[in-house]
């Protein structure tokens, strides 16, 4: 069995789709486990850039069936526009399949996720306002539905009508919003199926059929795991597991299938929404890093946060995922940085920790404890070779190695398929 899981290893957008597309062509099957269109993937092919939300960011490999899981959130009427933007540029999708127990992501999800965000002051947790939370909050209330639902068209109307009743009362009494039309919507799902069908598979047998011949499956994640339901700064995260337990949950495969797991982290920090970032940087610093790394939201375009690398937020990635690789991504844009300051611990009532504290209180009280590394000026962006790196690019790498004990394997030093010095092949 040859399972590779790509996870982020900070806050998301770290560069996942970038690595997933690189992989893409060693693998038989791609496969989104969690998450929704909440995730912004970005893949560079020839100076050309796309962003995937809900396809798997090997569809632009024919040679790898891309496959929707169990655990995704799926809004169908984004996945049609993201397929239909690619056939305009005359790509397909025939190689993409949906597994029948992938959740519906409904247009009340996404109008009650902006209600709720729009309480703003404490509770607002500056989502993507892409439905994700209500979506995965019905479905553990169980009153989501499926893709099997709607392959049954009887059964699709019948729960339709029962859960919208109860999602008006919710956005009328509680949120004063507007309530949704039963009628407006089963049209809109009744052409919607009909595009939908012929993708429609038994995943649990697809993916576990293709692991039992021995064939190469690659786990996509979404987020990160300090975005992570459980392990991440709650209430600040997404509504998921992005780590690679989920990958079992939500891909439906056991854990032996799980060969390689690799965490993707950049070379410094960047976080979207609200919540705790310890090494953040603030005003014409963090604007500064911004600006060079290109750094605005691939779903929201929202400016994101920027900050230093902060390496127990790297380890805790480490231990939730049993990270077998590391991929440092964006090391280019710190070309340049006279001095480049790494966070190495957390000092709490005068003692250094090394993990990230569950109360957001007492996660408040910490103060980074840097280490400060020399930088370099040379232009990095084409360099294959790792020994062709400047020594001082060497020495920030094979830190992050020492602290976290796991292999550097890849260091991407451009946004480009082709933009990477490969130090141990990852498949
Ligand atoms: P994801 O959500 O983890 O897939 O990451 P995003 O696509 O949201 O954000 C990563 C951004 O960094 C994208 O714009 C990528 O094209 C870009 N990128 C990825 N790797 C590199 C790199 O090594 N150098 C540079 N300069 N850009 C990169
Ligand atoms: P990728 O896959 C970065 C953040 C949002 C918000 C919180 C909850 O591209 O790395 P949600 O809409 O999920 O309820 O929002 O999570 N968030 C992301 N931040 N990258 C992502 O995905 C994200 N998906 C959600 O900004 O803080
Ligand atoms: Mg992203």
């Amino acid at each position: 069995m040859a399972g590779y899981v790509v996870v982020g290893a900070q806050w998301g957008d770290e560069g996942k789709g970038k690595v997933v597309d690189l992989l893409g062509k060693h693998v038989d099957m791609v496969v989104r486990y969690q998450g929704g269109n909440n995730a912004g993937h970005t893949v560079v092919v020839n100076g050309k850039k796309t962003v995937l939300h809900l396809l798997p960011s090997g569809i632009l490999n024919k040679q790898a069936l891309c496959v929707i899981g169990p655990g995704v959130v799926l809004n169908l009427s984004v996945l049609f526009q993201e397929i239909n933007q690619l056939e305009e540029q005359g790509l397909t999708c025939d190689h993409l399949r949906i597994s029948d127990r992938t959740q519906l992501l409904m247009p009340y999800h996404v109008r009650l996720d902006e209600l709720i965000e729009a309480r703003g002051g404490k509770y607002k947790v500056g989502t993507t306002k892409n439905g994700i939370g209500p979506c995965y909050a019905d479905k553990y209330s169980r009153i989501g539905l499926r893709v099997c639902d709607l392959v049954d068209w009887d059964v699709f109307c019948e729960k339709l009508k029962s859960t919208l009743e109860i999602k008006n009362a919710e956005i009328v009494k509680v949120y004063n919003g507007e309530p949704f039309d039963y009628d407006a919507m089963v049209e809109e799902y009744r052409a919607m199926r009909e595009k939908l069908l012929p993708m429609v598979c038994d995943s649990v047998s697809l993916v576990n059929e293709a692991l039992e011949a021995d064939k190469t499956v690659l786990f996509e994640g979404a987020q990160a795991n300090m975005l992570d339901i459980n392990y991440g700064t709650y209430p600040f995260v997404t509504s998921s597991s992005p780590t690679s337990a989920g990958v079992l949950e939500g891909a439906g495969v056991p854990p032996q299938s799980l060969k390689r797991i690799i965490g993707i982290s950049k070379a410094y920090a960047t976080r979207v929404g609200e919540g705790p970032f310890i090494t953040e940087l603030f005003g014409e610093e963090g604007e500064a890093l911004r600006n060079k790394g290109g750094e605005f939201g691939a779903t929201t375009g929202r400016p994101r946060r920027t900050g230093w690398l902060d390496l127990p937020v790297v380890k805790q990635a480490v231990r939730l995922n049993g990270l077998t690789d590391i991929a440092i991504t964006k090391i280019d844009i710190l070309t340049g940085y006279d001095k480049i300051p790494v966070c190495v611990g957390y000092e709490l009532n005068g003692k250094t920790i090394d993990y990230v504290p569950a109360s957001l209180k007492v996660y408040g009280e910490c103060k980074p404890v840097w280490k400060v590394f020399d930088g370099w000026t040379e232009d990095i962006s084409k360099i294959s070779k790792y020994e062709d790196l400047p020594e001082n690019c060497r020495k920030y790498v094979e830190f992050i190695e020492e602290y976290t004990g796991v292999s550097v394997s890849l260091v991407s030093v451009s946004p480009e398929r082709e933009g990477n010095i490969i130090r141990k092949p990852l498949i």
